[in-house]
């Protein structure tokens, strides 16, 4: 029997990313967050337009998306009720949140150079995607009390690194879910997967290389930056 609902969040669970930018000043800022998914070699990402990481995305355009996985829990926690932000919007303030400026030293993560953005990557999470801003879109336009509030970012990947011990058979370009324990939030808590597979997937008949964008290839002609905003 189901019942009519207003649940005031709908985060049925879904992977936490540290999203890594650069500040006004050249530091790194880092936040979690949760609102994402991928496709192809673009993911799209869901912040408060108040947040550093808003701001940083659209002064610079660039960021590095690592992804969380259940090692990483007590750091991600020390990040929440965190912003890079002096310009705090009164929500936050009202729920404790607080302005931290080194949130690498914070959470006891360690930045490392990218090779194509400035941002930097935390060299403790296994898979770090190095990315451009694509497009910029607002969330709930179409309503007064909450136009502004939400920007969704498109980014392009440009650069995959993935840790050697989540690869399928030591092949590089194949990652083998049963290594990986993504994070996971739901609900604002923290849960892991069980990391046997389910069942058996009929989609996953389709052999990975069908999926390849011609975004993977535009990624190998971006090289190494020279200058590296190294910490
Ligand atoms: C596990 C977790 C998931 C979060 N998911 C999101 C999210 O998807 N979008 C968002 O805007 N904020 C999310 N937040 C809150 C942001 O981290 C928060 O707004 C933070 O102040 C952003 O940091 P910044 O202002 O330095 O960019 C999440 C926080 C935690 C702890």
């Amino acid at each position: 029997m189901h019942i009519s609902s207003e649940s005031a969040i709908l985060y049925f669970g879904t992977p936490v990313i540290l999203v890594s930018t650069v500040n006004e000043d050249g530091s790194f800022n880092l936040a979690p967050i949760s609102s994402i998914f991928w496709l192809g070699w673009r993911a799209v990402i869901g912040v408060g337009s108040s947040s550093q990481t808003a701001r940083n995305l659209k002064r610079n355009g660039q960021c590095v998306l690592n992804l969380a996985s259940v090692n990483e829990v007590a750091a991600v926690n020390k990040l929440a009720l965190t912003t890079g932000s002096d310009a705090m919007s009164p929500w936050k303030a009202a729920r404790g949140y607080r302005l931290e400026r080194n949130k690498f030293e914070l959470a006891g993560l360690t930045p490392q150079a990218s090779e194509t953005v400035t941002a930097a990557r935390v060299q403790e999470c296994l898979v770090q995607q190095e990315c451009t801003v694509a497009a910029m879109h607002g969330i709930a336009e179409d309503e007064a009390m909450l136009k502004g509030g939400i920007l969704t970012f498109e980014l392009r990947i440009q650069r995959l690194h993935v840790d050697a011990s989540l690869l399928l058979d030591g092949n590089p370009d194949r990652i083998d879910p049963d290594k990986w324990q993504p994070l996971i939030m739901s609900f604002q808590k923290f849960y892991g997967l069980d990391n046997q597979q389910l069942h058996a997937s009929t989609l996953a008949t389709i052999p990975e290389k069908a999926y390849r964008s011609p975004d993977v290839d535009k990624a190998r002609q971006i090289s190494k930056i020279t200058a590296l905003s190294e910490t």
